[in-house]
């Protein structure tokens, strides 16, 4: 069976792509390579022993869409392109909109056309309300966004929703992912952001490595265990074991269903910086500044339905992906673009 997985030379996607081959299914990627190198894929090409099909071009492609699916058998779609950057998104809101949308649009408009309706989607634990008591449920209260990317996620998880309303021949899995860290244990594939990262983890891994001078943390003064911000992380290869997990539902079921991708435990800002110190042997020097904007000061999921229905949990601790995620940052230092 041959899953299409669009943004699959990308962080989440590359990992994704690993597993479904372990798993015995052919994978198919199309990226457009905006935010990705295409190194990723033939690491998971030698990972595996295994061929990915490429083609390297925009999901708002109509056309190479339909050569996609004229060319390829597929079974199920994972959509994992998109723009992700929260900042940019509220300084470049239209291009948020007409990639996170459009995307969603073409692709699904083809596979309408082509009789595919099986498809799997990469949400976020953004599309949750900052009001919600924690742990998160797929029934918390969802909206409220405070930027574009977050909205795009919102109206795609509608848009999607409103297609298999309409024709319940649709499967449409709605994955809302927690923080994603880690790498794969080859330390051959991981996160490789460009320019200065918006995010803990690689931020933290560009001071071990000498890159950056010191972390900033936004915050100590959170109602929390320690005053700093509380996230789900998440290790990559997990989350990628859950989009395979979901690909056997989507196959299998009709409808939609929402999905969290958590542990379901929630970890500071410091646990995670005095984690990485302590099982990797480095330093990670840091200065205590104001809260960034935006930011809550705890968000973990409940993943009870994940474990219930999709018969997924995940299994690496904190200290396997602060492990793993140097192991990646210090093998590669400049990333793939060594
Ligand atoms: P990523 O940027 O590494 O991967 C996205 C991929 O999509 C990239 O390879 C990029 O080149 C490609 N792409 C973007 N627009 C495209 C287009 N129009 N046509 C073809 N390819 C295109 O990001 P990631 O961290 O792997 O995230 C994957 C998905 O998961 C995204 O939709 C993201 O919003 C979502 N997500 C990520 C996180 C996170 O923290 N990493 C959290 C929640 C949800
Ligand atoms: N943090 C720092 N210093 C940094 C970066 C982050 O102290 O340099 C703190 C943040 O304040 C927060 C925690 O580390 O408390 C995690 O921050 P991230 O930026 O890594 O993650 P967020 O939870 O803020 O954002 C992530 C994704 C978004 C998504 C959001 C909600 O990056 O795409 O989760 O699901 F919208």
């Amino acid at each position: 069976m041959n899953v299409l997985v669009t943004g699959g030379a990308g962080y989440i996607g590359s990992h994704t792509c690993v597993e479904l081959l372990d798993s015995g299914y052919g994978v198919v990627v199309i990226d457009n390579l905006c935010n990705a190198n295409p190194l990723s894929l033939e690491r998971v090409e030698a990972l595996t022993g295994k061929k990915v099909t490429f083609y390297e071009g925009d999901v708002r492609d109509e056309a190479l869409l339909r050569k996609i699916f004229a060319e390829n058998d597929i079974s199920c779609v994972i959509h994992f392109a998109g723009l992700k950057a929260v900042g940019e998104s509220v300084a470049k809101p239209w291009e948020y909109y007409d990639n996170n949308l459009n995307t969603t649009l073409v692709l699904t408009k083809v596979m309408k056309e082509v009789g595919m309706k099986n498809i799997i989607f990469s949400s976020s634990a953004t599309v949750y309300s900052a009001d919600n008591e924690m742990p998160l449920k797929e029934e918390s209260r969802t909206g409220g966004c405070t930027n574009p990317y977050g909205w795009t996620k919102y109206m795609t998880e509608q848009i999607l929703s409103g297609i298999s309303h309409a024709d319940p021949d649709w499967s449409v899995v709605l994955l809302r992912y927690f923080n994603p860290i880690g790498a794969h244990k080859s330390g051959l594939m991981g996160e490789d952001p460009r320019g200065i990262p918006n995010n803990l983890m690689p931020y933290i891994t560009q001071v071990a490595i000498g890159r950056r001078e010191k972390l900033s943390i936004y915050g100590n003064d959170y109602p929390t265990h320690d005053g700093t911000g509380v996230r789900d992380y998440i290790h990559v290869v997990d989350l990628a074991k859950g989009h395979v997990a979901a690909v056997k539902y989507a196959t299998g079921n009709k409808g939609t269903e929402v999905f969290n991708l958590g542990t379901g435990i929630g970890y500071s800002v410091l646990d995670m910086v005095n984690t990485f110190m302590e099982v990797n042997h480095v330093e990670v020097p840091y200065q205590i500044v104001g809260r960034r904007a935006g930011d809550i000061a705890a968000c973990y999921a409940d993943p009870t339905k994940s474990r219930d229905v999709l018969g997924w949990t995940a299994q690496e601790t904190l200290a396997d992906m602060c492990r793993d995620s140097w192991n990646w940052q210090s093998k590669n230092p400049q990333g793939y673009g060594e």
